[in-house]
């Protein structure tokens, strides 16, 4: 059997991580500014998370939500007190698509409406209604179109306004930067506005801080940046440092009832163990303010060489838009460099790397882009 071809693939076969290294099957080393696409959050292969998961898959890796499992109460309280959403709950799946899923749903049991706002070149995952509301009509199947959403422009308060107080909207869901979007970064002002206008109509404001959360802004989550408190926020990518695993924040005004979400592996006992290690590394090492420090350093340093256009994001979220595709710089970062970089649409490179990069490690990267440019 072959795999099914959808991934355009670089010929680079990575077999060991360390840090914000990677090393492939010929023993070459790479400085990883991607993070596997935004989910390695502590670094590749940290020895406390490897200990951790090591240690629970020894004594029990999965079993099902229809016992008490204690990992996710004492994971459950941890999140809230890190991110500072302690009276919120928490419900956990495996993938981003999914918290979205499940959020959206949650918002429609809430107040029994289905129409959806959502921003222009926002992406929020590939299934069901998680891809109807990603402005991207080439992955929307014809099975998806089921007419739930209306794009807004991105920071016009105006727009927002007029769809929101005709009062049939279930839910706005806006990502807190938006990543595959090309680093996009909705205004405080904006966020405020939709949280009023969502208050005043009883629409769900839902934050997906699926790739912007988990401390990548250098807050924990990037919408804290405005002082607002969402309905629902969505996290995955960063939770578990490659783990599948995701969940969704639910302030106190959701009221849960059993049987109405539900998941077999979502929480299971495995990823909790990795996603507790996580969290005691992002305490332990700082990297919430780490991503922060270096994430202005580099973004400087960056907005001081010639030949990008603009230098956009927060913490360590950055994005580079040149004024010619970036596929082949890319591909010489790659090949020549020995550098992971992400890209967004076809003139975006986007620096996604794990929230322990150093600033010699920043630096280092600079010096060699430089030397392409
Ligand atoms: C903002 C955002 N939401 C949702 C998703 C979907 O996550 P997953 O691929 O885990 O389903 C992504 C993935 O890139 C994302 O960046």
């Amino acid at each position: 059997m072959n795999l099914f071809d959808v991934y355009p693939l670089f010929d680079v076969n990575i077999v060991k991580g360390r840090g914000c290294h990677v090393w492939d099957d010929k023993g070459t080393e790479y400085l990883d500014l991607y993070g596997g696409h935004a989910v390695i959050s502590i670094g590749h292969s940290h020895p406390h998370y490897v200990e951790q998961i090591s240690r629970q898959v020894a004594q029990l890796g999965f079993y099902s939500n229809s016992v008490v499992n204690r990992l996710q109460q004492t994971f459950a309280a941890r999140l809230g007190k890190v991110c500072g959403y302690d009276d919120y709950s928490l419900f956990l799946v495996n993938s981003g698509a999914e918290a979205n899923e499940n959020a959206l749903k949650l918002a429609s049991f809430h107040n029994g409406r289905s129409r959806v706002l959502s921003i222009s070149k926002a992406f929020h995952g590939r299934t069901s209604l998680a891809v109807e509301v990603t402005n991207n009509p080439k992955i929307v199947a014809p099975v998806n179109e089921s007419g739930h959403v209306t794009f807004l422009p991105m920071n016009d308060l105006e727009a927002a306004r007029g769809e929101i107080e005709k009062g049939d909207v279930c839910a706005v869901i806006i990502e807190g930067i938006q990543g595959v979007g090309g680093i996009v970064l909705p205004t405080p002002e904006y966020l405020q506005g939709l949280r009023d206008l969502c208050t005043a109509t009883g629409t769900v404001l839902i934050l997906d801080e699926i790739q912007s959360g988990y401390g990548r802004s250098g807050r924990f989550f990037a919408h804290q940046y405005a002082g607002i408190r969402p309905d629902l926020i969505t996290v995955a990518k960063g939770i578990a440092n490659g783990f599948p695993m995701s969940a969704v924040l639910i302030s106190p005004i959701f009221k849960p009832v059993y049987g109405m979400l539900g998941t077999t592996f979502g929480g299971n006992h495995l990823a909790c163990a990795a996603a507790l290690a996580v969290l005691d590394v992002i305490e332990s090492e700082h990297l919430v303010e780490n991503a922060a420090a270096v994430g202005s350093y580099l973004m400087d340093e960056l907005k001081h060489l010639s030949g990008i256009r603009q230098v956009r994001g927060q913490g360590l979220m950055i994005g580079m838009e040149f004024d010619y595709p970036v596929k082949e710089l890319r591909q010489r970062l790659i090949y020549e460099q020995h550098i992971f970089t992400g890209a967004s649409g076809t003139h975006v490179i986007r620096l996604l790397p794990p929230l322990c990069l150093s600033r010699e490690e920043a630096g280092d990267f600079v010096g060699r882009l430089k030397a392409l440019l």
